[in-house]
């Protein structure tokens, strides 16, 4: 993906005087602070996403400028907004910084102005979940001009919602003059780049998760520039129940069935070496405390398959370990049970180990390479903060916020980008 016509924070930062451009603007910065909070406590279970934003915020501050943050948290429903307060993130973010974090009450209104009016050095202003409007998700011009009063500047760090048009990253950039990338974004989009644009050669692709139905955009898409595409996961289920092989209880969707007979198909046209587990670890519940090692063809009546065996781990890893760029999308088994996570933390640990441009995307998958043990987040050349917003980069698709930010984004208020009516 080419960043012509997106400026840096850098860039936005050049003065022609002796203060940079920033000292005493208004920024906001877009980020994603949509963390994994624990479903009792509340608490965040991987701060990742805000430790990733603070360069940018630190150089905004750095260079003196009256810093907004905002993000969304969660999906809230119109009028359900219990326990998706940013208050949670505000509060670690304050931990990780050495910054006053304030947070109003609302995210556009007279409470915000008023703090970000006040901002004293040392402190920022978070707003309140984006989300809380519905206006957000609608990218509602209204909500965004709303938004767009609270400040001078616009920079774009929050690569996990860029796939999203959504008002704060869709509608709002297109109303500011002053608008561009923060180091974050930047980074993930130079790093997944590497992945779309000439990625060095063999390339491996290794594939988890539950569905096929989740995948399918982005397998196709791989299936253009992969060598090898591993296929773990649930999902692997699907396509060995349609190579025939008896699934038993596992987790299949059997109207994907013809459609992963036409993806292995496709793959033998494009001359794509696809891996399947060749074993597997089975048990009769998702509870279990133990599996039984079987081979792909043997699952045992009444069992359902959770991980991938040793010898797929050892396949998977050797593909890995030769290839100069390998992308990691989805867990291999049920790795938040001890029983069956071997098979997504040797894959993880072999990648990290491994000496190409390796690249891990997705929620799960990255919050399994920490979880995998010490030192092997580090052994990975990148680990994204997106989900979606990755394998929508990798699949080729235009994304809404990053298009927003190109220098040529026809404003907000500008209609002739709309559809021309049907007739
Ligand atoms: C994510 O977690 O992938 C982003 O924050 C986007 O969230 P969403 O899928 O709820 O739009």
């Amino acid at each position: 993906m080419k960043l012509t016509g997106i400026r840096s924070i850098e860039e936005l930062n050049k003065g022609t005087g002796e203060n940079p451009a920033l000292f005493g603007k208004r920024v906001f910065i877009r980020v994603d602070f949509n963390c994994p909070l624990d479903k009792k406590t509340g608490e965040i279970t991987d701060d990742a996403r805000i430790r990733e934003a603070i360069p940018t915020i630190k150089y905004a501050m750095d260079a003196g400028a009256k810093v907004i943050i905002a993000s969304h948290l969660g999906r809230p429903k119109p009028g359900k907004h219990e326990g998706l307060s940013l208050e949670v993130c505000g509060a670690r973010l304050a931990e990780l910084t050495s910054y006053e974090v304030l947070l109003p009450e609302d995210c556009v209104g007279d409470a915000p102005k008023k703090v970000i009016h006040d901002l004293r050095a040392g402190q920022v202003c978070l707003l309140e979940n984006l989300r809380f409007h519905e206006e957000e998700e609608a990218d509602d011009e209204t909500f965004a001009k709303q938004l767009a009063e609270l400040c001078d500047v616009y920079v774009d760090d929050a690569f996990g919602c860029v796939h999203r048009a959504h008002a704060s990253v869709h509608a709002l950039p297109r109303l500011m003059r002053e608008r561009g990338m923060g180091m974050l974004l930047r980074k993930e989009l130079e790093s997944l780049s590497k992945l779309v644009d000439k990625p060095a050669k063999p390339y491996v692709a290794v594939l988890g998760g539950a569905k096929v139905s989740d995948k399918i955009d982005v397998v196709e898409a791989l299936l253009n520039v992969v060598d090898t595409l591993a296929i773990g996961g649930a999902m692997a289920n699907t396509f060995l129940a349609a190579q025939g092989r008896d699934m038993q209880k596992s987790r299949i969707e059997e109207d994907k069935l013809p459609l992963a007979r036409t993806i292995l198909g496709k793959a033998r046209d494009k001359n794509v070496e696809i891996l399947l587990p060749v074993d597997l670890v089975c048990a009769t519940a998702l509870d279990a405390d133990a599996g039984n090692i079987v081979a792909a063809d043997r699952v045992l009546e009444g069992t359902m398959a959770l991980d991938i065996g040793p010898k797929t781990i050892e396949l998977f890893n050797k593909a890995v370990s030769r290839a100069k760029t390998v992308f990691w999308n989805g867990p291999m088994g049920l790795f938040e049970t001890p029983a069956f996570s071997k098979g997504t933390f040797e894959v993880a640990r072999a990648m990290s180990a491994a000496p190409g441009f390796t690249v891990v995307g997705g929620g799960d998958s990255a919050s399994a390479v920490k979880l995998a043990g010490d030192g092997v987040a580090a052994g990975f050349k990148h680990i994204s903060t997106g989900g979606g917003a990755s394998l929508e980069l990798i699949e080729g698709k235009k994304l809404p916020g990053v298009e927003a930010l190109r220098t040529n984004a026809p404003p907000s208020d500008d209609r002739t980008n709309e559809k021309a009516p049907s007739r």
